[in-house]
């Protein structure tokens, strides 16, 4: 799309006597957006609205749990790559990112596959002392980019030894299940020493398919991901409140559910959304309820509110944007491409009329 006004976006005309554009700077989306609304109230449209305008200079990457996105190839022009990760994708999620210091990366992958997928403290230390065991074997620590990936792993599990019977025992059982759990659905992804090269995949537009997968395995990830990225710019020193890359997540009910417990279905991004900007990361985040965590209403700077299928989801949006009584009353008489808008810059809500973004 042709844009007269390249460090802003157009989301829209205001719904008023002047029907004046209205326009958003590129980098304020570090400040992440919130959009939610029914089935067919008109999210993706609007994502594919924003989105069209980012790319190619903002690489995005979508969290796609419908091939919602994938359509996206057929009229964008910038380059755009789908990959599906119980087809085509290729990743060792044991290699650390660059300028990351493998003990770190251990740690962190520690604590992240134990905790996204529900496993103990017992799992934890267990995971944590044969992980490092094998960095150690591999000369990982020593400087080696030879990297042990996940069959390694599991063969130094097994290989431990453990009565069956013991605390212990148990705490390696539930670790192995898990990860042939990962293996089961797709075993050439963890076939590889590096995989796809993140650093360069950061540069570029990406849909990443996560249709299939058990929700723990989505889950772990799009955290996953957002870690890698997370920890190579803090390791790279990138910081600064510039935008470079922006990520979406269509049901984000899935990553930022509400119901929090230190170790059950923990989410790292959950505490991370508050971090992203200063990393560049903008998050774009839309549901069809308003049973999300709080975190994402506290830290998401515009919010985009489309007619909502429940009266439990309506009160908790007008709560969150701070709207009256009055105000919410116009979700009842938006028309299709209509929504209610909390803009930063204005002080008090209006109607945003969206385009329909020419997919077909
Ligand atoms: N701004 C708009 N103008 C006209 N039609 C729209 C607009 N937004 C969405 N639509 C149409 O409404 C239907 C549902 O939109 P969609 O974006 O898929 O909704 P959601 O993602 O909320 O389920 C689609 O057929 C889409 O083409
Ligand atoms: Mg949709």
């Amino acid at each position: 799309m042709l844009n007269l006004f390249p460090t802003h976006i157009l989301l829209g005309k205001a719904k008023n006597a002047d029907n004046e554009p209205v326009w958003y700077p590129k980098t304020d989306l570090s400040m992440h957006m919130l959009i939610l609304g029914r089935t067919g109230s008109g999210k993706s449209n609007f994502i594919y609205w924003v989105v069209s305008q980012l790319l190619p200079d903002i690489p995005v990457w979508f969290f796609d749990r419908k091939e919602d996105f994938r359509h996206l190839l057929r009229v964008t022009s910038s380059d755009l790559l789908v990959f599906n990760f119980m087809e085509n994708f290729k990743c060792n999620p044991l290699c650390p990112p660059p300028y990351v210091k493998p003990k770190t990366w251990v740690e962190l992958f520690t604590e992240l596959f134990c905790k996204t997928n529900n496993l103990l403290d017992g799992s934890n230390s267990i995971l944590l002392k044969t992980l490092n065991g094998i960095y150690h074997d591999f000369g990982v620590y020593d400087g080696s980019d030879k990297i042990p990936c996940i069959y390694d792993l599991l063969e130094a599990l097994n290989q431990l030894k453990l009565s069956p019977r013991s605390r212990s025992g148990g705490s390696r059982e539930s670790l192995v299940n898990r990860i042939e759990a990962y293996i089961a659905t797709n075993e050439s992804l963890f076939d590889c020493s590096i995989g796809f090269d993140l650093e360069k995949l950061l540069s570029k537009s990406v849909v990443f398919e996560l249709t299939g997968l058990l929700e723990v395995q989505a889950n772990f990830w799009i955290n996953f991901l957002l870690y890698w990225i997370f920890e190579y710019r803090i390791a790279k020193k990138e910081r600064g409140n510039r935008l470079l890359n922006v990520v979406v997540f269509d049901e984000a009910k899935a990553v930022f559910s509400p119901f929090e417990n230190s170790n059950i279905g923990f989410r790292p991004i959950n505490y991370m959304i508050s971090m992203l900007r200063e990393f560049g990361v903008g998050v774009i985040a839309a549901d069809q309820t308003a049973e999300l965590n709080n975190s994402v209403f506290a830290n998401t700077m515009l919010k985009v509110l489309f007619p909502l299928g429940s009266g439990q989801d309506i009160y908790k949006a007008q709560t969150a944007l701070g709207l009256t009584y009055q105000q919410i009353q116009y979700l009842y008489q938006l028309g299709l491409g209509e929504a209610i808008i909390r803009h930063p810059k204005v002080k008090e809500p209006f109607i945003l009329q969206i385009p329909k973004y020419p997919l077909e």
